[in-house]
């Protein structure tokens, strides 16, 4: 089947959105990068499981709030799914119990947990991610991270349609990172709280929001670029090597924070990529360390 004739078969199946040759810059917190070949907002599991079995040879890449993501200038060519507004969901299952969609704001979800007088997920009010992308990668701050609290994920498998719901002692979870596979998107999930005065979490979630506005840069970024080293600090290392204020086009390696790139207006997602590598390779002269890089890349990108 031919792109064309993909994306008009998921039109007659699926309930959200479809669109061929979307930017997917829009959807990024760089704000660069080319077209995906198709893009679904999905609005049901079953829109999900659609795009599972009309995919043909084509990747698949979900895209959360884009905050972690560089887009490559060519574009993905492959299939990139959204979760739309269905997914945007919250409910009290329990006393302390809550449950999240996979496309709800994680900021969002904290302020919630304030009015709702639960404490635990503080730490979320400063990590630009959808929920479902959060818990993929175990998104964290503050020592503290989604492993933490999270008490299920509800999953679908695009190459079987199967969905499930799995406890969190079932998904190994590590340092920003999960054993959950490519083709498995988290459509949603509940978190574990803990009671307290709503006055004390908004209060505190004001602290970490202040912290951020001291300690890391404003403008289009992708947050913490690389991982930290065991014991040790992307940040710092960077910050050592001498790259704060080092540019290539349009992108440039903050001064606030060395482990953030910010992109200008003109910046190319080649910028980015370009000067990740030069920040990487500067690192590994000067402190013989391999920097891992945290952000993730789609599409096609220059061999470095
Ligand atoms: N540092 C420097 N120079 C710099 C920046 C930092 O020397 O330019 C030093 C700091 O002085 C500090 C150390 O590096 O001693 C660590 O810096 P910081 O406290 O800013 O924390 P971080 O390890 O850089 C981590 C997460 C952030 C998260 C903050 C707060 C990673 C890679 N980064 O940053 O997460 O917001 O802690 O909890 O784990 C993200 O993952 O995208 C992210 C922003």
């Amino acid at each position: 089947m031919s792109i064309a004739d993909i994306a008009q078969a998921l039109r007659t199946r699926v309930a959200g959105r479809v669109t061929q040759d979307a930017s997917l810059a829009p959807f990024t917190t760089f704000r660069v990068g080319g077209p995906a070949r198709v893009l679904l907002e999905a609005e049901s599991v079953d829109d999900l499981r659609a795009v599972g079995e009309l995919r043909g040879d084509l990747p698949l890449a979900i895209v959360g709030r884009g905050s972690n993501l560089l887009v490559s200038d060519d574009g993905f060519r492959g299939i990139a799914i959204r979760l739309g507004r269905a997914f945007r969901t919250h409910e009290l299952k329990a006393e302390h119990v809550l449950r999240l969609g996979g496309a709800v704001q994680l900021p969002a979800a904290a302020r919630l947990t304030a009015r709702l007088g639960l404490t635990g997920f503080e730490f979320a009010a400063e990590i630009p991610a959808t929920f479902g992308g959060a818990v993929r990668m175990n998104a964290g701050a503050h020592n503290r991270s989604m492993a933490d609290v999270l008490l299920s994920a509800e999953i679908i498998d695009l190459s079987s349609g199967q969905s499930r719901t799995v406890d969190v002692q079932d998904v190994s979870y590590g340092y920003r990172s999960s054993s959950l596979s490519n083709d498995e998107i988290v459509t949603g999930g509940t978190v574990r709280l803990e009671p307290e005065d709503s006055s004390v979490v908004a209060e505190r979630i004001s602290g970490y929001l202040r912290w951020r506005r001291e300690n890391q840069p404003p403008g289009r970024s992708a947050g913490s670029i690389f991982k930290n080293p065991p014991q040790d600090s992307a940040g710092r290392l960077i910050d050592e090597a001498g790259a704060k204020g080092m540019r290539i086009g349009g992108a440039v390696v903050s001064e606030v924070h060395a482990n953030f790139i910010v992109a200008d207006p003109t910046a190319t997602a080649d910028d980015v990529w370009s000067l990740i590598w030069s920040v990487h390779a500067l690192v590994k002269d000067r402190s013989d360390v391999d920097l891992e890089p945290e952000v993730r890349f789609l599409g096609e990108f220059a061999r470095r």
